[in-house]
Parts: C-alpha cells; structure tokens; sequence
C-alpha cells in the first residue's frame, strides 16, 4: 500500500486525475437520478417477498408448533422427534422453582410467520390487570389453601387433611371437599407480533433459568446463522429465531419491524375438569416411542370442545377454547377495550343469531360476526383465510407496527372520501393448560421466604455452601424463588418419580432450617411438574396438560391421516 502511494507521489499530478478520472468513469457507474424510486421499488418487493412467504405458509400449515430440537435416532423416520419426542414440546421439570415452568426449544408457526425459541422455561405471570404497559405482567396469584386445613394444629393433621383434598381434586368429586376453589386452571399461552425495535435485544418474557444471549437484533442473527450453517448448537439453549421484516417504505428508508414472541399466562375464570381432556392419539408417536395415553411425559390433549363431561366430535363453531381464550387479552392487558372498524363494519360478538353487540377485539379470538351477510352468504367469518387454530387481539400500542388501508371511495378530487382501516394485531395459540394447587401457599413450618434468588436477601439461602443437606450446617437457610421449599417431605410418599435430563430438582428430601435456625425441617419442591409425586392414599396426579395445535393440523394431508385413521363411517 505504502509503495503504491509513494510511486503514485512520484507522478505529476495531471497524470494522477486523469487516472482518477478513468477509474471513476469505467468501474463505477452513473448514480441513477431516480435512486430514491429504485430503492423504494426494491424495498417495496422485499416487503412483497415476505408476504408471499407468508401467505404460502399460511395456507400451507396452521398456526401451532411444528418441530423440536431432535436428540433422538433410529432406522425409520419415526424414531425421530417431532413435536412430540422423549416428552411434549421439549417439557420437562423444575419443581425446586417457584414459578418456572420448564419448556425447551420449538419451531412453530403464528399467522404464517415461523421462528424459532431460545429454551423457553417460562414463569407464571399474566398480563398487568390494570395497566395498559407494553409487555407489563405481574405474578399470576397462587391459590389460598383450604381453612379446613389451616385450622388444624398439627403439620401432621395438615397433611392427612389436604390429602384429602388432593384426593377429592384427583376423583373431581366436590360433593364433600369443594377442591375447585383451591385447585386453580391456568391457561399458558404463545404470543407473537411484530414490533418496532431499536437495535438492542428486548427480552419479552423473563425466564430465570435462560434468556437471549446476545445484545443485539444484529449478533443473534449472526448467531443463528452461523449455528445453521455449521449445524452447531449453542450449548445453553439461548438463542431463538426471530425473523425482522420490512414493515412499511418510508420514502426511499426502508421502516424494519423484528418478530417477537413471548408465553404467558391466565388463570381461568371458572374450573376446568378433567373430563374436558383427551390424549391425541400420534401413530408415529406410538411406534417409534413406544410411549402413549394420558400417563406418558410426551402425551399431547386435545379439548372436548362441546364442554360436556361425554366426550364429543363434530362440526362445532363456537368451541370451547373459544371461551378460554377470549379471557385472555392481547398487547393492551386486561384494560384494553378496541373495536375492529376495518372496512367500516364493527366486528360484532359471534352469537347464533346476526351480531348485536360490538366485539371487544383487544382480546383474543379467531370468529367474530357481522349485521349482514357476506358474499357467501355467511354473517360470521374467520380471523385467517385457513388457519384454523390463529386466534387475534388488536392493540392500541405503536410498539406493533400499524397496517392501514383505504377503500369505498367516492367522488373525485378535494371531494373524494375514504374509509380508512388502521389496527394493530398481536397473534396467539395455547400451550398448556396448568393446574395451580394449595402446595404454593402451604408453608406449615413456616419457612421464612426470601425473594428473588439473586437478592441479597434471596443469597442468604444457599450461603456459605448450604446445599438442603440433612444437617444444621447444609440446611437452606429459608426459601427463594429457586429454592423453593416449603412443602413438608412426608406429604408424599417415598416412591420415586420418572426424571427426565432437563429436569432440575434435588432429591426427594430437603433440609431447611426453621425460622429461629435452631432447627431444620425435611421438606421438598413445592414448585410445578407435569406429575405430582405420587401422595399416599391419592397417587400420582397430572399438574400439566398441553392443549397445543400442531401446525400441520391446519394441512389438507393431516386431514386425511386423521380421517383413515378414525376409520371411515
Ligand atoms: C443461558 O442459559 C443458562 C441456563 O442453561 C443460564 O444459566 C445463563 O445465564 C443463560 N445465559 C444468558 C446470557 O442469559
Ligand atoms: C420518515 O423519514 C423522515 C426523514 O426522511 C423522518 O423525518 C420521519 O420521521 C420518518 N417517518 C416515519 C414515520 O418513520
Ligand atoms: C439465616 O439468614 C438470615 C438472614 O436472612 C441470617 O440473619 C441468619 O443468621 C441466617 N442463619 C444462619 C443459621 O445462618
């Protein structure tokens, strides 16, 4: 460099311009005038690209999860995991937590968009009851355990008497023990839509076992890029996939908008009994697994849609999952109250009847109704060309790119009027369905808790190598959000419990010192599992059920399978 330099100094000028000169002229060309128009028009065909992928999918699959990481082989194409693998959906275990809900990585699709998680293991949060907030949650409450068990003086009462309890939940009988107001449904669910974003990462739920491991859109990228090309794998799980799009051209500026999702959840309004399950049955999840039925960690459930303690099939529009999800609010939080305008028409509630009363579409739903009929002679519609399992909330919030349109216009010139339609939209499906149950409250040693993990305070539990040893020394020196112990061991009995190797957990019996210090207590994970441990007397009790659609469910040759393999009548 430094010679070609020198030797360009040693030359008389003109020779070096006219050389520059040359260059300029041969190697790069004219800078169009209408560069602007050029980079509008290719911005523009990006965003067509997208849409086109999009839309493709979107008749192709429906919304649900569609792969998980693959940790299995065989010799035919089934001994491989799908959605279903060694368990459902990458669930496993990490009862010691208070509110982690252990869940791997997945694929899945929402509304056509496709992405990827990081190893998810969400906390139990709902969205803020009465801020509007952009991505605002706040603890989902747990449920108070039963009087009658609290007024017994005894640990030893206690136990004997929620027991019984348990066992009433575990039968659904509440003729004696009214369980459905202790034993509390919540509905997790997944949440997507696209946002405008700065550069830097924005975590959209916590997790406080993993979160995205990159500080910008840019690097998890890259990070995704170079593990898909080199096949490789981060080893802690902490990255996900989320594609960016081009949202709208401003001139010539092309406005980006980033995919985000997030799983959450909220507790349910009323009970829901077991009975409304059923496992889905999984032919290739059968052979290769050699796992099925409602006692399997991979087991998926579907819901009775009629809401009828009988098992039903049919053709049902307004289904039971309809209900559940329509508690359940979209980027406005519990206090968002939007009407969809677009085309000038009120999306209306769907009822048997035309519609009367306006939809609250701020909460998700994926049928709403109309006053008139439409060109098929249909007053309800579908959110979604073909998809059957979208569900869709609008949001007032500009973090969501806005999409907007103009249509029934009259007149010409100054006078010319349209209707505009603007909105917002957040997409949803649900994961799993989890029971909350006296255990997060029943604290009769009365363990001091300590918070976060990571607080000071929250430290003092596992300082100076406390590890829940039986002794005075190893004991926790109270509770925390991961340390979460209050649950006396002798509530369950001492039979083992499977394991999976994602689950966390330490052994059955944990030591934890009472509130004085003098003494210890052996206790266990109070925290949530797909299965209880099994509890003398009562057994083993499902605590999770995932409800979740598959996104080939929404595929013509799905339709098939499942028809042949439901037998033809
Ligand atoms: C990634 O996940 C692991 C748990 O597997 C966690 O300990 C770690 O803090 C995470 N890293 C980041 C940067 O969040
Ligand atoms: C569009 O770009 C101009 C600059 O060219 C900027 O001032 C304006 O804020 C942008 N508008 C939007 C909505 O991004
Ligand atoms: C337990 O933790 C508390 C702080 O929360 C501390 O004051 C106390 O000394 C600790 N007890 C023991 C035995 O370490």
């Amino acid at each position: 460099m430094s010679t070609l330099f020198s030797a360009f100094q040693s030359l008389p000028l003109c020779v070096v311009v006219l050389v520059g000169l040359l260059a300029s002229t041969v190697s790069v060309p004219d800078i169009p005038e209408n560069l602007n128009d050029i980079l509008y028009t290719l911005g523009r065909q990006l965003m067509l690209q997208k849409l086109y992928i999009e839309e493709s999918t979107r008749t192709t699959y429906g919304s649900g999860l569609k792969q998980t990481r693959r940790v299995m082989a065989g010799t035919r194409p089934y001994h491989h995991d799908t959605w279903q693998g060694v368990s459902v959906a990458a669930i496993h275990n990490h009862p010691n937590y208070e509110r982690t809900m252990g869940i791997g990585e997945f694929v899945a699709i929402l509304n056509g968009v496709e992405f990827r998680t990081r190893h998810n293991d969400y906390l139990l949060m709902m969205p803020h009851r009465t801020l509007k907030t952009y991505n605002l949650m706040e603890d989902i409450p747990f449920p108070d355990v039963p009087p009658e068990v609290l007024r017994l003086r005894t640990v030893r009462k206690q136990t004997l008497e929620l027991r019984k309890w348990f066992k009433a939940w575990k039968d659904q009988d509440h003729s004696e023990r009214d369980y459905r107001k202790y034993f509390k449904p919540v509905l997790c669910y997944l949440e997507g839509s696209w946002i405008h974003s700065g550069t830097a990462i924005e975590e959209s739920f916590g997790s406080e076992r993993h979160r995205l491991d990159a500080e910008t859109w840019f690097d998890m990228q890259e990070m995704i890029r170079y593990t898909a090309m080199s096949g490789t794998k981060d080893q802690l799980e902490n990255y996900s996939f989320l594609p960016t799009s081009i949202v709208r051209m401003n001139g010539s500026t092309p406005v980006i908008a980033q995919w985000n999702y997030r799983i959450l959840c909220h507790p349910l309004k009323d009970d829901l009994p077991f009975n409304r399950f059923r496992p889905v049955p999984n032919a290739a999840h059968q052979k290769g697994f050699r796992k099925s039925g409602e006692k399997s960690r991979s087991a998926r459930f579907e819901l009775n849609e009629y809401d009828t303690d009988e098992f039903q099939d049919g053709q049902i529009v307004n289904q039971l999952l309809d209900r559940l999800m329509g508690e359940i609010p979209g980027k406005d939080n519990y206090p968002g109250d939007i009407r969809d305008r677009s085309f000038g028409r009120t999306a209306k509630e769907y009822t048997k009847r035309r519609g009367v009363k306006d939809l609250n579409t701020a909460y998700y739903h994926r049928i709403y109704s109309d006053t008139a009929l439409d060109a098929m002679g249909r007053f309800f519609k579908y959110r979604g060309f073909q998809d059957p399992y979208v569900f869709m909330a609008q949001t007032t919030n500009p973090k969501v790119p806005a999409i907007e349109i103009e249509t029934n216009c009259k007149g010409t010139g100054p006078t010319r009027k349209c209707v505009k339609s603007k909105s917002r939209w957040s997409y949803a499906v649900p994961l799993e369905i989890v029971y909350l149950t006296p255990l997060s409250k029943w604290n009769p040693h009365k363990i001091v808790y300590k918070g976060q993990e990571t607080s000071k305070r929250g430290r003092t539990v596992s300082a100076k190598g406390r590890n829940g040893g039986l002794s005075k020394e190893k004991a926790f020196n109270g509770s925390n959000t991961k340390w979460y112990v209050i649950t006396p061991a002798s509530f369950y009995s001492d039979k083992a419990s499977e394991t999976n190797p994602a689950d966390t957990s330490i052994k059955g019996t944990i030591g934890v010192l009472k509130k004085n210090g003098n003494r210890f207590v052996a206790n266990c994970n109070s925290g949530h599992s797909l299965f209880l441990r099994d509890i003398p007397g009562v057994g083993s009790i499902r605590q999770r059920y995932p409800i979740f659609p598959v996104a080939y469910d929404g595929n013509p040759i799905m339709k098939e399978v499942q028809a042949v393999r439901d037998g033809l009548e």
